[in-house]
């Protein structure tokens, strides 16, 4: 058994800015599924929206959160995402993050951070690096802190399965005392914890088509929620509107800056459409935008058209990593219209926690995507994420800090080791995904919705066994599937991210779903 002050699960932006500030206080261990490199951050395009201007600068980014998420922003969790927001630049800043800068021969402008636009801001306040760089850039300067500290212990390839809940502790809902992991080798170990902040990330495989990488299995949320935390807006599951959409190829993101830049969508007809759904046209918001592509998408293929805004600046340049990828398909920004369709992005809800990312368990902290504050409320405003991980990641930090051990070292739920891996774990992820995606996925109803649960309850009765990374996975997977499901058919009004074609308008009032141990309740926030 290994005893450290805080347990950090995941290292993504939100995990490394918490350890960066938990290290002040004890020992931190920080562990990842795979290479730290690997993260849903490390895969962010765009950029990190941020209001460096002032107080009217970060009204109005507040106001642009607010309208995006469709009357569900929590306004308080709203208002401290874009009033740190600044602080937690300005940090990264100072810990060497380079920002792309306007160059010399722009004398107005030589040396300025550059400011990008995305759909639904009303302004230019993205800012980015590399071009579309952005997640690379901020992921590594935080690692580069984040090893030079002496108190983080960084534990790459290693499984979290299962947390530690000590259920003789003062609370009715037990206390998390830390978890079971298991290494590459296959090897299990306990980790005992002060406290344990989940910041996983999201569950876009729990759909056949997304941009998220392979490591997005949900893995905290399904912990969390197997050890009776609550789960929050479930339901909302953001589709980005423009994954690359050829045969065989992966659902590379291109990204929104690209119509930020100019980019036009045509249909197979060369009509640009987005005029007949929204006067926001390619910058309107994302789920109205990827909805008017699933439509369009009926009658033949939809692209990006990049080729007028191409000859006004240099697209190789802004676009380094699109570029690249695009011309391992014969494609040029500047030259081809470049085939897209919706994929499955980012999760708004998650595991519910207050601002500073306690969730309904003692000793249990989420920030990130794996958390859900409500600062999305049922859709999220472009670029959002990278500052919500920076901001409740450290937030999240100062609040573990207030954490004393549990007194208890045996506690019940230990995880035993169980053999091979056996049976079909590929074949029942790839089920799970195309089910979800089929029923579950950007518009819904109530006849597929029950197809999915049912699916799902079918699935339960090949649910892998074995202790393996994969089926840790499989079982990660069905459950958050069959809470986004659950929350999905509950609720019966379209909002946000979340269309329902058998309920197309919106209840009067704005409710939460939260789901805990398979029962599903609407509140207010308090
Ligand atoms: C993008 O670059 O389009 C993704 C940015 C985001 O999802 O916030």
């Amino acid at each position: 058994m290994m005893v450290v002050d805080f347990l950090v699960v995941g290292g993504g932006v939100a995990g490394l800015r918490a350890a960066a500030g938990l290290a002040e206080s004890g020992r931190v261990l920080v562990v990842t599924k795979e290479g730290l490199s690997e993260s849903n951050t490390a895969y962010a395009q765009g950029g990190i929206a941020v209001a460096m201007g002032g107080d009217e600068d970060v009204a109005l980014h507040l106001a642009d959160t607010i309208v995006a998420g469709d009357a569900l922003v929590h306004a308080q969790a709203a208002a401290v995402l874009v009033e740190r927001g600044p602080k937690r630049v300005e940090e990264l800043l100072a810990w060497g993050t380079q920002f792309d800068r306007y160059a010399a021969d722009d004398p107005a402008r030589a040396g300025a951070l550059m400011k990008t636009r995305e759909g639904a801001h009303t302004v230019p306040r993205i800012l980015h690096a590399h071009g579309d760089g952005t997640g690379w850039e901020i992921a590594a300067s935080l690692l580069r802190h984040v090893r030079g500290l002496e108190q983080v212990e960084l534990m790459e390839w290693t499984t979290t399965v299962e947390l530690i809940v000590d259920s003789d502790s003062d609370s009715d809902a037990g206390r998390v005392v830390g978890a079971t992991l298991l290494d590459a080798a296959g090897g299990l170990r306990e980790v005992r914890a002060r406290a344990v902040l989940l910041a996983s990330g999201g569950a876009g495989q729990v759909y056949s088509d997304t941009t998220n990488p392979a490591v997005a299995t949900g893995d905290g949320i399904a912990m969390a929620y197997r050890a009776g935390a609550e789960l929050m807006d479930m339901e909302f599951y953001q589709f980005h509107p423009t994954a690359f959409a050829m045969e065989g190829a992966p659902r590379f993101l291109m990204s929104e800056a690209l119509r930020g830049e100019g980019a036009w969508l045509v249909n197979a007809q060369g009509e640009r459409f987005m005029g007949r759904y929204h006067p926001g046209l390619e910058l309107a918001p994302r789920d109205v935008v990827a909805r008017a592509i699933a439509r369009e998408a009926i009658d033949g293929p939809v692209y990006l058209d990049m080729r007028e805004a191409g000859q006004k600046m240099d697209l190789k340049a802004r676009f380094p990593g699109i570029s690249k990828f695009l011309e391992g398909y014969g494609l040029e920004l500047a030259r081809d219209l470049i085939p897209v369709r919706p994929a499955a992005h980012y999760l708004m809800g998650g595991i519910r926690t207050d601002v500073n990312g306690r969730t309904s368990i003692p000793g249990l902290f989420a920030a990130g995507e794996a958390a859900c504050t409500g600062v999305h409320g049922a859709n999220r405003l472009a670029s959002n994420s990278l500052l919500e991980g920076l901001v409740f990641g450290a937030l999240a930090a100062e609040a573990m800090k207030g954490e004393v051990r549990g007194s208890r070292i045996e506690v019940q739920g230990k995880t035993e080791a169980r053999g091979d891996e056996g049976g079909d774990v590929e074949g029942f992820i790839a089920d799970l995904r195309g089910l979800m995606w089929r029923d579950a996925g950007l518009l819904r109803d109530a006849a597929g919705l029950r197809r999915a649960q049912d699916a799902l309850a079918e699935l339960q009765e090949r649910m892998p066994q074995a202790l393996t990374r994969r089926a840790q996975e499989a079982r990660n997977l069905h459950a958050v599937a069959q809470v986004i499901v659950q929350a999905a058919l509950g609720r019966e009004e379209s909002r946000g991210a979340h269309f329902r074609m058998d309920f197309p308008g919106k209840a009067k009032l704005a409710l939460h779903s939260v789901v805990e141990r398979g029962r599903l309740r609407f509140v207010e926030r308090v």
